[in-house]
């Protein structure tokens, strides 16, 4: 990560300015107006206003790179996002090492200078993000920018405070997009053991169960999808105590399929590749865990992933099998591919086990989630209202937007098996909620939602903020947000 910092006067000779649509410029743009490139630049007859213009001015001295806002009254913290990740690549293709950028002078509506700080910096470095070190090839353009300094009005805590957030949050978020993007033969599943131990803090401890420990420990459901892999299955429990006191915890869970291929109710093969994706909710709770830990956030977390492949060998489980999850609930197999939920289930009921204030669980779980709602939102289903509510305003904030569905109770009979306690299919109609009802067996009575992010985790194409394609982070920054204003 480049280093970015806070400044009250130019650092470099390099000025990142706004220009409105209206061709307006902020207060520092009205100081080099007349300059006499600047002014020519802004006498010529090309639109220079528009969202996501980009143009570098040369002077004698200094460049001046001005960076289209659109119309002033439309802008947003996420259009912010987007303007500063858009500027970072900017940037990154020139030869420039240091460039002050002025984007605190752009007027967001209801917005706050940390708001915007926080805004610039996550855009920032998370549009900096790239995913090459498995190419071998000697990189073409090699990057040359190694500071950036955010310039506001006046040196103070709430702008250092936002940016120390900001550089916790992008790393969390691309810790998780590492580890999304790693394909199946790196991150296995003791590779995510091995990740989830490497996160030290003094405050977090990081249990990593091995296939013994997991029969020892009796998570039976995890075990039956393990069957048809080679590889050892993981489970891994966080504990992250900075509240320092005995409140419960705020439970995270993850799905940590490694991979997916379907098991024996086989995935088609067009886009099968995807499926090294299926661990991106265990990747969101670990990313999470890094975020928390380096801000020294004062809450009590406990993380829970667990963690395998879904193969076809010999051993597989199969469909119509009968599988005792840890609870003791039995599950009928109809479909091998429906094998989040069932390991899952394992992880839900140890978790609910801690009695916890509440569970948070993530999960790329339905391709009806994907067909729902796409890559604009994630899926919200549960019990837990105040946790809703707070996932919905922390969605908001962040753009890491959540939408919910309901679980009526007549969805429940969709689950019920004839010969086992539930089934784990419920057929084609509402598949992303009848996936929730199955989760909702396991949670006891504690307040909980569940995060289907199935349609956000991952973006062959990239967007604002996750411009090169693969896994987006989703979730962390989301949840990361929801932890720091919980009940503020
Ligand atoms: N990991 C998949 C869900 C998925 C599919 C995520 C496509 C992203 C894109 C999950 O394990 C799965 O296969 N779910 C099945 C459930 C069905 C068999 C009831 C699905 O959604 O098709
Ligand atoms: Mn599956
Ligand atoms: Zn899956």
């Amino acid at each position: 990560m480049i280093q970015i910092n806070i400044a009250t006067r130019n650092q470099s000779n390099t000025s990142v300015l706004p220009i409105s649509a209206e061709t307006q410029l902020t207060s520092s743009g009205e100081t080099v107006r007349n300059d006499a490139s600047i002014s020519s630049f802004l006498s010529s007859n090309e639109h220079q206003g528009e969202f996501g213009f980009i143009r570098t001015v040369y002077g004698a001295h200094q460049r001046t790179v001005f960076v289209g806002t659109g119309e002033i009254e439309k802008l947003t913290l996420q259009k912010l996002r987007a303007l500063s990740s858009k500027t970072a690549q900017e940037l990154n293709k020139s030869s420039m090492a240091h460039a002050d950028i002025y984007f605190t002078e752009i007027d967001v509506p209801e917005a706050t200078m940390a708001d915007k700080v926080q805004a610039i910096a996550e855009g920032f470095w998370l549009g900096l993000y790239t995913f090459d070190h498995h190419q071998t090839k000697e990189k073409k353009e090699s990057t040359s920018l190694e500071t950036l300094s955010i310039i506001v009005d006046e040196n103070s805590q709430g702008a250092e405070n936002a940016l120390a957030a900001a550089k916790a949050i992008s790393a969390g978020t691309i810790f998780a997009r590492n580890l999304g993007n790693e394909p199946g033969n790196v991150c296995t599943p003791e590779y995510l053991g091995d990740q989830a131990a490497a996160l030290s803090h003094p405050k977090l401890k990081v249990t990593v169960m091995d296939k013994e420990d997991i029969i020892d420990a009796g998570f039976t459901a995890l075990l039956a999808v393990n069957q048809g892999s080679a590889k050892e299955p993981r489970f891994i429990v966080m504990e992250y105590n900075g509240a320092d006191n005995n409140d419960a915890p705020i439970a995270l869970v993850g799905k940590g399929l490694t991979f997916d291929a379907g098991g024996i109710s086989i995935k088609p093969s067009p886009a099968m590749d995807e499926m090294k994706f299926d661990m991106c909710g265990a990747a969101a709770v670990l990313g999470i865990f890094k975020a928390i830990t380096e801000m020294s956030l004062p809450v009590n977390v406990l993380g829970v992933i667990p963690s395998t492949e879904n193969l076809l060998g010999g051993a597989a489980y199969k469909p119509g099998d009968i599988v005792k999850t840890y609870k003791g609930l039995t599950i009928e197999v109809l479909n091998t591919d429906a094998e989040g939920r069932v390991i899952l289930s394992d992880a839900l009921a140890y978790a609910a086990e801690k009695k916890p204030a509440e569970i948070i669980d993530f999960a790329t779980l339905t391709g009806a989630c994907v067909i729902a709602l796409g890559g604009q939102a994630t899926g919200l289903i549960g019990t837990g209202e105040e946790i809703k509510d707070g996932l919905k305003a922390s969605g908001q904030r962040t753009h890491d937007r959540v939408w919910e569905l309901p679980m009526f109770e007549e969805y429940q009979e969709q689950i019920d098996s004839k010969i086992a306690d539930i089934k784990n299919t419920g057929g084609r109609e509402a598949g992303t909620i009848t996936a929730a009802c199955f989760l909702s067996r396991f949670v006891d009575d504690i307040p909980w939602a569940h995060l289907d992010i199935a349609g956000t985790a991952w973006n062959m194409k990239g967007n604002d903020i996750s411009p090169v394609g693969g896994a987006t982070g989703a979730g962390v920054r989301l949840v990361v947000d929801y932890l720091r204003y919980k009940g503020k």
